[in-house]
């Protein structure tokens, strides 16, 4: 017999039953508390480390090289091509919140994996929740078009200059040889703005590149550097949807595409002596007449490459 059951039988037999319980019942309460009180604390949960913050990101203090003021934004420039081409269709690579996309009232695609389109749009537009590579390598991309190829084309998706010549490559067999492709941030102000790694809040990054890449290798097109606000653009016209360089042009440049920062921008790219205006650009009948020539099975375009040779730059 235990210990606790001796006393147990002892104390029934002095004080009876029910008390002994009672007083079994209170020593065990007391065991209970003592125990907890004298029990060593419970080990402290772990607090998650949380990851120190980045470091922050450094915003170089660069002043932009001095270039004639532009005489409109790049939305201006390209609300004016919506005016004056009345294209049939527009093509948009990289669409944020719709401030591209609102300026067309025609049958439209916007392709962005992370658009968030926050304001009206008036036109018939499929939207496409992906990345350009992706949507290009679909069956038939542009079904929403039924056929009738791209007259004009705004390419503002990805800022490395590898995505951008992917997207200008991709698009080119898709547009009408009267078509125009318009390629946002080719001017960046400064070596910075220009980086591979992004270190400043407006930031072009090295699509300039493809405004050289096209110039070496595709002298059958006409690439005018444009001189909008604030990070430039590029209008391309001359398009040959038929061209085989394709992969070519891509081989031969991505290795250049990919040098790394520091990036060299060309002198007539950063003070815009290469540049034309955008509203002497606009100012040409040259939109008008593309848009008259579209139905033609094989449009003579020369003599307008020519009024756009025309053009002065650095002005
Ligand atoms: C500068 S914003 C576009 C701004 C818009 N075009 C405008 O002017 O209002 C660039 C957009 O490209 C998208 N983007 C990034 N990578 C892309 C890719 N691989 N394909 C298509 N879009 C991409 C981003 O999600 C972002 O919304």
């Amino acid at each position: 017999m235990s210990i606790r059951s001796t006393v147990r039988s002892r104390l029934e037999s002095v004080v009876g039953e029910e008390r002994a319980r009672s007083a079994a019942r209170t020593e065990r309460a007391v065991r209970t508390r003592l125990a907890r009180a004298i029990a060593p604390p419970p080990p402290k949960k772990k607090k998650k480390k949380r990851p120190k913050p980045a470091a922050a990101v450094p915003r170089p203090n660069e002043p932009y090289t001095p270039h004639p003021t532009p005489t409109m934004s790049r939305h201006q420039l390209l609300a004016g091509l919506h005016e004056r081409l009345q294209p049939r269709t527009y093509l948009e690579i990289g669409v944020r919140n719709g401030e591209s996309l609102a300026l067309s009232s025609t049958r439209s695609i916007g392709v962005d994996p992370a658009y968030n389109v926050d304001r009206e749009i008036q036109a018939d537009v499929q939207l496409v929740r992906t990345t350009s590579d992706e949507f290009f390598a679909r069956e038939d991309p542009l079904a929403h078009f039924s056929g009738v190829p791209v007259d004009l084309a705004f390419i503002d998706g990805m800022h490395l200059s590898e995505f951008a010549l992917r997207d200008f490559l991709n698009t080119e067999p898709h547009m009408a040889r009267t078509g125009v492709v318009v390629l946002d941030d080719m001017l960046p102000r400064n070596a910075t703005e220009a980086a591979r790694d992004r270190l400043t809040s407006s930031w072009a990054g090295d699509v300039y590149k493809v405004a050289e890449i096209l110039r070496r290798n595709r002298p059958d097109l006409l690439v005018l550097l444009v001189n909008t606000s604030p990070t430039g653009t590029v209008v391309i016209v001359g398009l040959d949807p038929a061209s085989a360089v394709k992969d070519a042009v891509y081989e031969a440049e991505v290795a250049y595409c990919l040098a790394p920062d520091p990036q060299e921008v060309p002198q007539g790219y950063l003070d815009r002596s290469e540049a034309v205006n955008a509203k002497e650009l606009l100012g040409l009948s040259v939109w008008e007449e593309l848009a008259k020539r579209r139905d033609d099975s094989e449009p003579a375009l020369d003599d307008l490459w020519e009024q756009l040779r025309g053009l002065a730059t650095g002005r």
